[in-house]
């Protein structure tokens, strides 16, 4: 089961992969938590990302493909993956296809989630998310039971630097440029399931698992 969730920032990756690695036990490789990961580890290629993250811009191929090599080469992988946020760009795809070939396996599906525009700015400023394990709430619509405490982990829940109005305005032109074309890229690969964000996060949740054990 080797799966790539896409859509827009905003889209609700991150709040189906909480819920598809606790039913299928696979591993969540989120591409920009792990970038997170490092600015809080403050390690170089935190300081590295962070320059690129808090304009909006993707950071460049090479240090994202490095990353997401070594992190699918460990043993946890074996039985599955749900990446999150990769591949964002052709150039990241055609990586990753060689990648996958060096290691026998293939892509099951691509999980696209579409929503409006409008929609993602709302969901992204009003979004907060734990600062140690990266679950998802909203100010309005899921928030934690104690404000500003993980429901999970009791890690402190804060607001990301990139979802400041400006900078998801950003975010939302560069995934139109560079990420969008990956639409047209799986689909032609046969690969490709498009859903509907805008519905509620459980009807969405189990139409994506429906069409995952289809794909079994
Ligand atoms: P990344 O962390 O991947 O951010 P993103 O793609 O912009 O996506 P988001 O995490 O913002 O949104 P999401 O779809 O996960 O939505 P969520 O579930 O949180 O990347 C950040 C940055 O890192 C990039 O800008 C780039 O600089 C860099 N980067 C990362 N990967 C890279 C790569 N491969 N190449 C180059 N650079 C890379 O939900 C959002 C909100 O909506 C939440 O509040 C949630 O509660 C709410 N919500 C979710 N679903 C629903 C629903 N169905 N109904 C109502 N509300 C909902
Ligand atoms: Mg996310």
């Amino acid at each position: 089961m080797n799966i790539i969730l896409l859509g827009p920032p905003g889209a609700g990756k991150g709040t189906q992969a909480e819920l598809l690695i606790a039913k299928y036990n696979i591993p969540h490789i989120s591409t920009g938590d792990m970038f997170r990961a490092a600015i809080k580890e403050g390690t170089s290629l935190g300081v590295e990302a962070k320059g690129y993250m808090d304009q909006g811009q993707l950071v460049p191929d090479e240090v994202v493909i490095g990353i997401v090599k070594e992190r699918l080469q460990k043993e946890d992988t074996q039985k599955g993956f749900l990446l999150d946020g990769f591949p964002r760009t052709v150039s990241q795809a055609e990586a990753l296809e060689k990648i996958l070939a060096e290691m026998e396996r293939k892509i099951t599906v691509t999980i696209n989630i579409e929503v409006d525009s409008d929609i993602l700015l709302r969901r992204l400023t009003g979004r907060r998310v734990c600062r140690n394990c990266a679950a998802v709430y909203h100010i309005e619509t899921k928030k934690s039971k104690i404000e500003g405490v993980c429901d999970h982990c009791g890690g402190e829940v804060y607001q990301r630097t990139d979802d400041t109005p400006e900078t998801v305005s950003n975010r939302l032109d560069v995934y139109k440029k560079q990420t969008e074309p990956l639409i047209d890229y799986y689909a032609k690969k046969g690969l490709l399931a498009t859903f509907k964000g805008d519905a509620g996060i459980q009807v969405l949740f189990a139409n994506i698992c429906e069409t995952i054990e289809s794909k079994q």
